[in-house]
């Protein structure tokens, strides 16, 4: 069968009618079904292009989890995780950014290849996978590998067994990566295993686990590495458990048993490709089969994008509300596939994808002499840090040079090596080479309309021809670069003159450019100092950038484009010294200048984890003390752990979208839904006169509104809300909503509130001593400031909220990812004006919380439930995470200035301090935050005489709140920053200074508490032992004297962390406990789970307690009408406040058994529980705890403001490359002091989440906010939380041993929050780092360091003559693209 493409004299008159063939035969149906009539473009294209027509197929096959899937219409703008999720119910894959950032929604995608002849798997981002793309593929879910009903596939019972789930929102995702690399390589190194999770992120575990359970799938598996040692080996040592889990136990992996390849897939390789057509209600998607057919379309639709990996359409349809009506999908195409050596280097055509070019270029690096690989390996260098394996998969070269983004990775190398690009349109082929001219402005190129890139040619390099690429971004792995460079240089036969030269940059500018005159300027000259010096001066000259340059980082991107040649000019140095060693005479380098072209060390990960072993003659159903992995783990391997948005879909149900403010601060004129509400499928429109009940809403303080009303306060607040059928239309809807604003002066940064006095509360005070009597009595006293930014929390799982109307009374059902049932429930029960027992608020578990979901929650509860009240319908919403970032609020900003007076030897006798934070529009719990502040303002410190202040300032920024530490950590960061200071005026050992001051057993704090059982010495010792702190100090000084460009840092910090929240009543619990008359005890209490083992450690209390198996109990979910009237989960007293209620029933239940256990003392439970029912006992009890003593008043400054204490102490080491501002964590050591833990595993798992957390807060995660308070980092494009690559090397975990905490449940400790701020080790270990290299500027002494201590900070910290050539420039001559809030 022959294909026609009528080219119609109508639109193209000048040429000729022409016939094309397409293809030749459609191919054999397999189920034996006649194949379908074909179709024509006619009628697809409708709209787009009248009269065209062509034909081809309009039906998609493929296979999931081996099932086969026929779809017809399938509509271009749907992707393949909305389909897995809405259409096949495989909630397996989950949502987690919805821009290829995340790596929750990876699925491995099979297809035979007839280009390289063979089935391939790769790892691709479901989110970003068109549903189109997938024809002749077979996709593999989670779901597909293993479950709990068949079998578990070892990658799934690995990571749940090794404790590498905690909220499990991610781990689908990560098993479906390793899972892929397993498939294609089932004996990997360790490094691939961790380049694999490049892609894939975590917000609770930490990786260790992660690493450690997949370290078994690897040749070489890791242990402390310390056998020999005075101690033997970390696993050896007695009374301390050798492990968290026993790999002996795992199944073995069986390559032999992974499902096959479709067998009907594989009879369909050898047969034609057929033209595939979809039409969606606005995009049509064609697939061409040849070039030929491709051109003729892309000659026709000039505008139509093509699309491959659709890694940057896809981010551009979602984010950028951008439409393209056509889309030419070239994947297919053989000359757009293939790769070539040639002549003059290797061709590939623009649809290879990324991983298929690094894989040739390894090869060739391998099969070619030296010199002629020069850009390969440079190209080589830069894929390793080009996002993660699930973009590098499907993205193409084509799609990187053709976005023509400004900060391209790939395009400054393609630039300065000159490769030839072959563009070709319908009847013309030119070839191009890419130089400066290539980039014509800002995402654009020499291309012609109807031209597309056909391929491109990277070339070979010639002897005496060097090659290097550089990129600094804010994270290594998988981020987006701030600058980076391709610099090629060519010397004339014999000597070190300068032939050519091309130093290309991206990040510079609006588009990639190279430094055309600085390369001009230096042809002829020798390799030597002097051209050093002139080509920074010239550069300098050449690459400016205007102070308020988009991106922000001016003084940061100038100096880097500096750093990058000075590391350039040294590899060039030495190389010309290795290769012409006696030809000429080549300058030498200083052997502490050879630092600056190493890269950071690369050892494998190596972890210990220590704990002490429930002690011999246990009961063996007492699993207390045990390291039980979490109870819902192998749940959140397989994919069935059911979260908010995986409820299947209720009868008749509706999607909503937020309508959004984009103005801080301003009047709204009008809202006009007009158009919006023509949009397909739209339900209604909501806005503040729709609330039945009350429109004002909040948290401590009703300072809010559900809907805004008259006036907004800040962007992203909530203005309307638009119902429609499906999500798509709910949010196309919601952007075509007009709404017009009276602009209002805005407050955005703590500056503008103290300039304005705009404060929610008067200022709050903790005063004790005598602070006059103790500067008095000061040798010194120092003063600074420290400015700490916020933290967006990033759980996987955004907000989201499902609302069941129940038809009668009023009663409405919501399922809500919170931590705070009671709070949704009463404050829905506001809105609605309805009593609280109409409402019922479950929560099954999260996908993280830290503290974001505590009051924020009810933001988009509030609204959905107004929209199920009014439509009388379900109504659902998961906020995309975009939305999530903009509305919900993080961690408060804060600013620091202190005032501290200290004796000779380093003892502390006064501290004055201020303290703001930036609270946003409403207060929310900003108040508490602060309290929490003033009260750890002394970190583990004794300061006999102090006065802190607080303010809580008012701005138009979306409110801040609760996260993990909730101020505390903030302010203990100002602690550890003056003692630094002290450190380093009085020239003392750090650790010395630290130690003498540390809090001693019966010490009163500045609440004037009196501290017991203080371990805070212990963990200090514990740490500097088991860290060799002082011959590592010794050797980090050594290290620093033999590398001038690379510095390492050292630091020791500890910490003390008060435990209860703050508002007293809120210290208690109620907990349900039922005993069915089999014998099983269904569990309920007032906490939530999150990831953190909340429920696992309830299950073990309760097991212990009533002295049953874990397996008979079970916890189905927390929900307000079992347990009613409960705090937040938070504070990290959950365990202690609900164990104890858990306790409570469990101890009444027993006391009702008692008779009939002592009636029948050789019985069974089950004969117990029988004869308790028969004798009309009754087997359900809610239990109670209130924490007693907790009596702080404000006022006077007296009485116990917390129960009880938590410390710990980290020791860690970092690397940092002066010239770039990288860094590298090598080793952390902590000692955690969680009393008698409940569960190791557990308590561990949150030690290393928490620390991994408090990694991002202060030396990674940066909001970046516009001066009108837009906020740009909405997403995981943006915003770098940790990857498993920034784990320290060496990561060991001591859990201190023989103390039990008389204040809680069986003896244990909170452990949620006090070991976050153990992650000030690496701020402090960085900042000794800078100190380092500041000496060996010639700039020793203090200086100010604010947090995080991202590349920038640090770089413009390492002065040197290359920051001294960039000056900033002057404060209030420019508006800067950012402000620091
Ligand atoms: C999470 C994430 C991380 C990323 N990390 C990086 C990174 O580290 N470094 C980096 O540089 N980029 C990065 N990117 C950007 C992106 O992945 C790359 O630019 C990628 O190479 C684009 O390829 P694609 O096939 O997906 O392009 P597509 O989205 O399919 O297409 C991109 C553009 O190229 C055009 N196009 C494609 N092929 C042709 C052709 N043959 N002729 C003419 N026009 C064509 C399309 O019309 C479209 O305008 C990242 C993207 C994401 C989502
Ligand atoms: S949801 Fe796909 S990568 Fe985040
Ligand atoms: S367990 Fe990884 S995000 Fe929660």
């Amino acid at each position: 069968m022959l294909g026609k493409l009528i080219r119609p004299g109508s639109m193209c008159r000048e040429r000729e009618t022409e016939e094309i063939p397409l293809t030749t035969a459609r191919p054999e149906n397999l189920a034996g079904r006649p194949p379908p009539p074909p179709i024509t473009a006619q009628i697809l294209l409708r709209g787009v292009e009248e009269s065209s027509t062509m034909e081809g197929s309009d039906e998609l096959l493929f296979f999931v989890n081996g099932r086969k899937v026929v779809e017809k219409n399938v509509d271009p703008e749907l992707n393949l995780l909305t389909y897995l999720r809405k259409k096949l119910c495989l909630t397996g894959s989950k949502l987690g950014c919805g821009e290829g950032g995340c790596g929750s929604c990876t699925v491995m995608v099979s297809k035979y290849n007839p280009f390289r002849k063979k089935v391939i798997h790769i790892a691709v981002n479901a989110c970003l996978a068109p549903l189109c793309s997938l024809h002749h593929t077979a996709v593999t879910t989670v779901e597909g590998i293993g479950s709990t009903t068949t079998q578990l596939h070892p990658v799934q019972e690995r990571i749940a067994k090794a404790h590498g789930s905690q909220c499990g929102f991610c781990t689908p995702g990560i098993v479906m990566s390793v899972y892929t690399l397993l498939r294609n390589n089932p004996e990997p190194t360790m490094e691939e295993i961790e380049d694999t999770l490049q892609g894939n992120l975590c917000r609770c575990t930490g990786y260790r686990a992660i690493l450690e359970g997949f370290s078994t799938f690897a040749k070489t598996s890791s242990c402390c590495g310390q056998s020999g040692s005075k101690n033997g080996c970390c696993r050896e040592q007695t009374g301390l458990s050798p492990r968290l889990f026993e790999p002996s136990e795992f199944k073995p992996l069986d390559p032999t048993q992974e499902p096959i390849f479709p067998p009907e897939l594989l009879l369909l390789r050898e047969s034609p490709q057929q033209t595939l057509f979809f039409k969606g209600e606005r995009v049509t998607w064609i697939q061409p089969t040849t070039l030929k057919e491709l051109l003729t379309l892309k000659g026709r639709y000039p505008e139509a994008k093509l699309v491959v990996g659709n890694t940057e359409v896809g981010i551009e349809m979602k984010l950028k509300n951008m439409l393209y009506p056509v889309i030419l999908a070239p994947a297919h195409i053989p000359q757009l596939n293939v790769s070539q050596r040639t002549e003059n280097g290797i061709t590939f055509g623009a649809a290879c994808t990324l991983t298929y070019i690094g894989g040739e270029l390894k090869k060739a690096v391998v099969e070619l002499p030296s010199y002629r690989t020069e850009v390969f390996k440079a190209v080589l260098e830069q894929l390793r840090w080009f996002a993660g394996q699930q973009i590098r998969n499907v993205a193409a070269v084509g799609g990187n040079i053709m976005t023509a983004s400004p900060i391209s990775d790939l395009n400054p190398l393609f630039l300065a090596s000159g490769c030839l690009l072959t563009l070709v349109s319908e009847g013309s082929t030119r070839i191009v080479r890419m130089d400066g001219d290539f980039f014509t402005s800002y995402r654009k190129t020499v291309l012609k309309r109807h031209e597309i890139l056909q391929s491109i040619e990277i070339p070979y390099t010639l002897k005496g021809e060097y090659f290097s690429a550089f990129k600094q971004a804010q994270r290594r792995d998988d981020d987006i670069a701030i600058v980076n460079c391709g610099m090629r240089v060519a010397f004339k036969e014999g000597t070190d003159i300068v032939k050519e030269l091309e130093l290309s940059y991206g990040g510079m500018g609006p588009t990639s450019l190279t430094a055309k005159k600085t390369c001009t300027q230096l042809l002829g000259k020798k390799w030597n100092k002097e051209l050093l010096q002139e080509a920074c001066l010239l550069l300098v000259d050449e690459l400016t950038l205007t102070p308020s340059a988009p991106g922000g980082m001016v003084q940061f991107r100038r100096t880097l484009s500096l750093s990058f040649f000075f590391k350039f000019y040294l590899s060039v140095l030495q190389k010309l010294g290795q290769d012409f060693k006696g030809d000429f005479e080549v300058e030498s380098i200083p052997p502490e200048y050879l630092s600056a072209m190493e890269s950071f060390p690369n050892d494998p990960p190596s972890a210990v984890q220590l704990f002490q072993q429930v002690p011999p003659g246990h009961v063996p159903t007492d699993v207390v003390g045990q390291p039980l992995v979490h109870l819902s783990s192998i749940k959140h391997a397989t994919g069935e752990a059911i979260y908010c948005d995986d409820l299947p879909r209720f009868e008749r149900e509706l999607s909503l979208a937020l309508v959004t403010s984009t103005e801080a601060h301003a009047k709204i004129s009008s809202i006009d839904a007009s158009e919006a509400l023509k949009v397909a499928g739209v339900t209604c429109f909501l806005t503040a006169k729709d609330v039945p009940g009350s429109n004002t809403t909040g948290q401590i303080v009703m300072d809010e509104t559900v809907f805004a009303e008259g006036v907004v306060t800040c962007v992203g607040h909530v203005i309307g809300a638009m119902v429609a059928d499906t999500e798509a239309h709910a949010q196309r809807a919601a952007k075509a909503v007009k709404i017009t604003y009276e602009k209002l002066q805005p407050i955005i940064t703590i500056q503008e509130a103290i300039a304005n006095e705009s404060f929610h509360l008067p200022p709050k005070k903790v005063q004790n001593g005598n602070i006059d009597l103790g500067f008095a009595q000061a040798d010194d006293i120092i003063e600074g400031e420290i400015y700490i930014g916020g933290q967006e929390h990033f759980y996987l799982e955004t907000q989201c909220t499902v609302a069941i109307p129940k038809g009668e009374d009023d009663e409405m059902e919501l399922f809500v990812s919170t931590q705070s049932p009671t709070q949704i429930q009463s404050l829905v029960a506001k809105a609605l004006g309805v009593p609280a027992n109409r409402i019922v608020c479950r929560v099954k578990r999260m996908g993280g919380g830290f503290g974001g979901k505590e009051t924020r929650a009810s933001l988009l509860s509030t609204v959905v439930a107004v929209a199920a009240h009014k439509t009388k319908r379900p109504v659902r919403c998961a906020l995309n995470r975009d939305e999530d970032m903009l509305m919900t609020g993080g961690r408060n900003p804060f600013l620091g200035q202190y005032k501290v007076g200290y004796q000779k030897n380093g003892k502390i006798v006064a501290v004055d301090v201020k303290i703001y934070i930036n609270a946003g529009n409403s207060l929310d719990l900003s108040s508490a935050v602060m309290t929490r502040a003033l009260f750890h303002i002394d970190n583990a410190y004794k300061i006999p005489n102090l006065r802190v202040i607080g303010y809580v300032c008012k701005t138009n920024l979306p409110s801040n709140t609760a996260f993990r530490g909730f101020g505390a950590p903030q302010a203990m960061l100002l602690a550890e920053c003056w003692m630094n200071h002290i450190v380093a005026k009085c020239g003392l050992p750090s650790e010395q200074v630290q130690k003498l001051n540390l809090y001693q057993e019966g010490d009163l704090t500045h609440t004037n508490q009196k501290l017991e059982e203080v371990n805070i010495r212990k963990c200090w010792d514990e740490c500097l032992e088991r860290s060799s702190y002082h011959s590592r100090r010794r050797a980090v000084d050594e290290f620093n004297r033999q590398h001038r460009w690379k510095k390492r840092g050292l630091a020791i910090i500890p910490t003390k962390f008060g435990i209860c929240f703050n508002a007293a009543f809120l210290n208690q619990a109620g907990a349900l406990v039922h005993i069915y008359t089999d014998g099983s005890v269904l569990l309920t209490h007032g906490g939530t789970e999150m990831g953190q083992g909340l429920h696992t450690k309830m299950v073990q209390v309760a097991s212990k307690a009533l002295g049953i198996p874990v397996s008979q109990i079970h916890i189905s979910e927390t929900s307000t009408n079992t347990v009613p009237n409960t705090s937040p989960t938070a504070a990290s007293v959950s365990s202690d406040l609900n164990g104890m209620a858990v306790y409570n029933a469990c101890m009444t239940l027993l006391s009702r058994l008692e008779p009939i256990k002592r009636a029948n003392p050789k019985g069974t439970w089950e004969q117990w529980v029988s004869a308790a029912y028969m004798d009309r006992v009754s087997l359900s009890v809610a239990g109670f705890f209130r924490t007693p003593d907790l009596n702080y008043d404000f006022e006077k400054n007296e009485g116990r403001a917390f129960n009880y204490y938590s410390y710990g102490v980290a020791c860690s080491e970092v690397e940092i490359d002066c010239l770039t501002g990288d860094h590298k964590n090598l080793r952390t050591d902590i000692v955690m002091d969680v009393g008698l833990s409940l569960n190791p595993a557990v308590d561990i798992g949150q030690v290393e989440g928490a620390f991994m957390q408090g990694l991002g807060f202060f030396a990674m995660e940066e909001l970046r906010y516009s001066p009108d308070g837009v906020l740009y980092t909405r997403g995981p494009g943006m915003y770098k939380i940790p990857t498993a690559g920034d784990i320290p090397t060496q990561f060991n975990v001591s859990l201190l041993r023989e103390c039990p905490n008389r204040k809680a449940i069986y003896s244990s400790k909170a452990v949620g929050e006090p070991p976050l701020f153990l992650a000030a080790s690496i701020f402090f270990a960085i900042k000794d780092a800078i100190c380092a290299a500041r000496a060996a500027s010639g700039v020793p002494g203090t200086f100010r360091l604010n947090s995080p201590a991202t590349p920038d900070r640090i770089r413009i910290a390492c002065i040197d003559n290359l920051t001294k050539m960039c000056p900033p420039a002057g404060a209030g001559t420019f508006t800067p693209w950012n402000v620091e809030v």
